[in-house]
């Protein structure tokens, strides 16, 4: 299948997200409903069919729920997931931690409840951020309540992925079955220029007919050139000289590779607004050659480096 573009709502639903540059935005939950319409319908209209959302990014699930009941699209693959509270509760220069994650059965239930009001566009419902010390793998009751809304619905289950240990939460997760039926189909991870550690498992998922959705293209904000993170001046120069030789910007770049290296089924853009958004598309209309993805390969940074970085990166 060819990779298509999907817009997540990680950025569109909440004030404060992992922001390094941060757009200069009215932070009211009024501004961030009108935006969110606005880069909703944008997308839709650019072609966009595949939507990303979380009960975790303040009200990115119900900016969804409500855009889809208005505008009634027959054709869209919407995905959320349940794990994760959003506490911040809009609250500017919130202190304490942003999203709490319990991966119980009563969290199920209960997250459950709000997102299938999505169906029946709802495609896919997954695990967020599934971990091997989450409790996820070996609580049996949730593998079997999530095959009984796999069943009733007919949609995917799937599990989110972040951190070095991304490769072995997938095997872990493969393993997992009730009645001798896998539970989980799809798998949305972090790939990109600099984190590239989970091609092997990735490409393995492809082969197997798993859905796989990758997420962090722009290593959250970091493949803009930045002072702050000098050992990347490297990649920064690479991504300039193809940017400028494609005419489009270093973001379109670092989605082409994650196309042209991997062939997901989707990309998700984390667009906060339609100028990103746009600037994300251009990435549809060029491909890189084998040495600019070779290049490209061996730049990448060593996995434990990258996400401990990505831990120290500020939420505001
Ligand atoms: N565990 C999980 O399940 C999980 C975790 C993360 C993401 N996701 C999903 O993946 C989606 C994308 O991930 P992400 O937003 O965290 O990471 P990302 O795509 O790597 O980074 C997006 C950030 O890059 C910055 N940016 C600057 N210029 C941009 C441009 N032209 N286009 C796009 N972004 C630009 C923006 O931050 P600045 O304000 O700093 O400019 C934006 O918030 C999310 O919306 C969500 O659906 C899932």
């Amino acid at each position: 299948m060819k990779t298509q573009l999907g817009l997540g709502l990680a950025a569109i639903g909440r004030p404060e997200y992992i922001n390094i540059k941060k757009e200069n935005i009215n932070q009211s939950e009024t501004a961030f409903r009108e935006n969110a319409m606005r880069v909703l319908d944008n997308a839709y209209s650019s072609g966009i069919r595949m939507f990303d959302t979380a009960p975790s990014y303040g009200k990115g699930e119900s900016f969804l729920i409500d855009w889809q009941t208005s505008r009634q699209h027959q054709d869209v693959f919407l995905s959320t997931k349940w794990g994760y509270t959003y506490m911040a509760n809009w609250e500017l220069g919130y202190a304490g931690k942003h999203e709490i994650k319990e991966h119980s059965s009563a969290k199920l239930l209960e997250q459950w409840q709000t997102s299938k009001q999505l169906l029946p566009q709802l495609k896919l419902y997954q695990v967020h951020s599934a971990t091997l010390d989450s409790g996820i793998f070996e609580n049996k009751t949730v593998h079997r309540q999530l095959l009984e809304i796999k069943k009733e619905t007919g949609l995917k289950i799937g599990i989110t992925t972040s951190g070095a240990q991304q490769s072995e939460i997938i095997e872990k997760a493969l393993e997992i079955e009730v009645d001798n039926e896998a539970v989980f189909d799809s798998f949305q991870v972090t790939y990109n220029v600099f984190e590239q550690s989970t091609f092997a498992i990735l490409k393995q998922l492809l082969d197997m007919q798993k859905t796989v959705i990758v997420k962090e293209a722009m290593a959250n904000g970091r493949v803009f050139p930045n002072d702050v993170f000098s050992h990347y001046l490297d990649m920064y120069g690479v991504l300039k000289t193809l940017s400028k030789k494609y005419k489009v910007g270093v973001d379109a770049v670092a989605i082409r590779f994650i196309i042209d290296s991997l062939q997901p089924d989707f990309v998700l853009s984390g667009a906060l607004t339609t100028q990103q958004l746009q600037d994300n598309l251009k990435a549809l209309s060029f491909h890189l050659n084998p040495t600019e993805i070779q290049q490209l390969k061996t730049m990448a940074c060593k996995s434990n480096a990258y996400w401990s970085e990505r831990s120290e990166l500020h939420w505001q």
